[in-house]
């Protein structure tokens, strides 16, 4: 199977995830990226038992309003009983990096709000240990030269990602190099560097439940 067939069986799953347990007219927070763009595609089939979608990004929130989803304001809502997204790694204790699509400070607070953090994925995203992806940190644009040199005290290479500016107007400094056996431990450290936005690493609020698309079928990983 290609990746994009895998990234489509992990979608269909995640549409019957949705369709048997989200009760109906409830709100459904939805990802950012390639495997959230065909699971977009897929409610589009349910979309009348969806109350209301939060879109973690412009480009998500367009995709959905294209099938006539209705596209909610985060503050507007009042409780999310599922997230799904997408990950460009996720480890064994359900900690994820995310952000290759930049998108990483809307989908923290969108899974923050959900009950549930459904992450879907092709199985080359499952890892031992994450870090061969490059860990994105959204970063305010006055800050940016005294981050990346905090940034490079934690042992990776911060790099500016080129020509990148995020829904937020704040750039991304992608940390190359790095070895994440502590995801919790360095997601808050990151964190507290001033004029850091948001980081990658998603292990405080990790994922509830995976999808993961293998050759030989969709598996589903409880945290
Ligand atoms: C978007 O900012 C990311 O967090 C995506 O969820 C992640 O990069 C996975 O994207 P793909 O499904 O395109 O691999």
């Amino acid at each position: 199977m290609t990746q994009d067939e895998l990234k489509q069986a992990v979608a269909r799953a995640a549409r019957d995830y949705v369709a048997d347990r989200l009760p109906v007219g409830d709100i459904l927070g939805v990802g950012t990226g390639s495997t959230a763009n065909f699971f977009i595609d897929e409610i589009a089939a349910i979309k009348g038992r969806i109350g209301g979608t939060v879109a973690s990004s412009e480009a998500t929130a367009k995709r959905l309003q294209g099938h006539g989803i209705r596209v909610l304001d985060l503050n507007d809502v009042d409780a999310m009983g599922i997230y799904v997204d997408g990950a460009d790694e996720i480890d064994h204790g359900m900690a994820m990096v995310k952000g290759g699509g930049g998108a990483l400070t809307r989908e923290k607070i969108v899974a923050a709000v959900a009950e549930t953090f459904v992450c879907i994925c092709d199985a080359s995203k499952r890892v031992a240990v994450m870090g061969r992806f490059p860990l994105p940190v959204e970063v305010i644009p006055m800050a940016r030269a005294h981050v990346t040199r905090e940034l490079a005290k934690l042992g990776g290479t911060p790099k500016l990602r080129e020509g990148m500016v995020t829904d937020n107007g704040n750039l991304i400094i992608d940390v190359h190099g790095l070895s994440i056996t502590d995801p919790a431990g360095l997601e808050a450290r990151i964190n507290q560097i001033v004029g850091v936005v948001t980081n990658g690493l998603f292990a405080e609020r990790g994922a509830d439940l995976l999808l993961l698309a293998t050759e030989g079928g969709v598996q589903t990983c409880v945290r």
